[in-house]
């Protein structure tokens, strides 16, 4: 049996995710969503944030009430105040399995500019807010907002004072995607030596993608030690995003030699979760986005392709069934060679000779001069023109 460390995906597709602009879900959408979570197997839904309105309310409810069961937890937002607090339990309290998520920002920036605040009065803020979501349910996460950009020290004594007061998983946001790698290591790694009573909380971390190392950031978390990451389908999420759940989950999976850790994800159910996901948001997923991009086991070049035809981990790292998709995609364009038409035109039915590959060859570059993209159609139309001309 694998000694892998099992690293708990929190989906945040629902709340953060939705925050995106232009991707608000309705309650059915939201319930079709969180259906496809569950059976892709994330540890925890963060559902939404209750007292933001009417309509997120009523959608964790509901998703609490009915798809909540022993296996996923399902949780809600909360700011640091009894109002959002007491809101959130009221649409969790019928889930066989509730969390709530109490947050309030820490660093400088928020506490000078935004919320006003000592450094004493938000530590206080903070355990007053831990100890009343834990007079309603055991399993309370604490986040301190902005927590890459919170001093150090700072940060180590709101942690442990979260901690003493109740909280079972602090997470550690990288609110506006400022952190690097090396970074956001420091961070919890710190954490790990310098809080005592850091063993009786999950470390969890929360990555923006505003300079494009969300993903990179959320894996560097959990060398350091973090046993939760945050994410979303797609990565979709405010500004530029989270980290994007399908690129962490196969990121840990396929170099399970490097970080010695998994998770408990279904991964063949990636691209169907991420095609909901993309529909129901009315978010394109780029071509080239990694794992479940259109692009992301298509190969065009003669040289990839040959190799492909030869022996597929020459240019895969991952199977694309492994992840949802059909098969791998040797697209006929301008850089492809002899050998993808040969196999294109015998899965279409033609078994091409030596002469007759040859003079289709010639034509089928010219014609993919002319446009961008082969399709099987003009192969056909190629192979029989050929055929007819003899
Ligand atoms: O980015 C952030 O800081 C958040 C918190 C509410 C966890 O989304
Ligand atoms: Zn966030």
């Amino acid at each position: 049996m694998s000694d892998a460390r099992q690293i708990r995906i929190f989906d945040t597709t629902l709340r953060d995710g939705e925050q995106s602009p232009g991707c608000s879900m309705n309650l059915k959408e939201k319930l079709e969503v969180a259906q496809a979570l569950i059976d892709l197997g994330v540890d925890i839904i963060e559902a939404g944030f209750p007292i933001a309105s009417p309509g997120d309310f009523e959608s964790v409810r509901e998703i609490a009430t009915s798809l909540g069961n022993r296996d996923v937890e399902i949780c809600g937002l909360a700011r640091s105040n009894d109002k959002d607090i007491d809101r959130a339990w009221e649409a969790l309290k019928h889930s066989a399995n509730p969390r709530i998520h109490v947050f309030l920002a820490t660093s400088a920036i928020h506490r000078e500019f935004k919320l006003k605040m000592s450094p004493e009065e938000i530590i206080d803020r903070a355990v007053a807010g831990v100890k009343r979501a834990k007079s309603y349910c055991d399993n309370i996460e604490f986040s301190p907002e902005d927590a890459a950009r919170t001093e150090i020290d700072f940060l180590c004594q709101v942690v442990e004072k979260v901690i003493e007061a109740g909280a079972t998983t602090v997470n550690i946001p990288d609110t506006v995607g400022y952190a690097t790698p090396s970074h956001m290591h420091d961070v919890i790694s710190s954490l790990v030596n310098r809080v005592p009573n850091i063993d009786q909380a999950v470390i969890s971390v929360h990555c923006h993608d505003d300079l494009g190392m969300a993903v990179a950031n959320s894996l560097a978390a959990v060398q350091a030690g973090a046993g939760q990451i945050e994410c979303t389908i797609n990565g979709i999420g405010e500004r530029a995003g989270n980290t994007s759940l399908e690129e962490v989950v196969m990121a840990m999976r396929t170099r399970n030699d490097f970080y010695n850790c998994d998770t408990r994800v279904d991964s063949k159910r990636l691209v169907p979760a991420s095609r909901l996901v993309s529909a129901v948001t009315g978010m394109h997923v780029q071509r080239n986005k990694a794992i479940v991009g259109r692009n992301a086991f298509a190969h065009e070049a003669g040289i990839h392709q040959d190799g492909m035809l030869k022996e597929r981990s020459t240019y895969e790292i991952m199977r694309p069934e492994d992840v949802g998709f059909a098969a791998t995609d040797l697209v006929l364009g301008k850089h492809s060679g002899r050998a993808a038409l040969a196999d294109r035109a015998k899965q279409l039915g033609f078994q091409l000779t030596g002469d007759q590959l040859q003079s289709i060859f010639g034509r089928f570059k010219k014609l993919a001069d002319r446009k961008k993209e082969i399709f099987d159609g003009d192969i056909v139309a190629l192979v029989q023109n050929e055929i007819l001309a003899k």
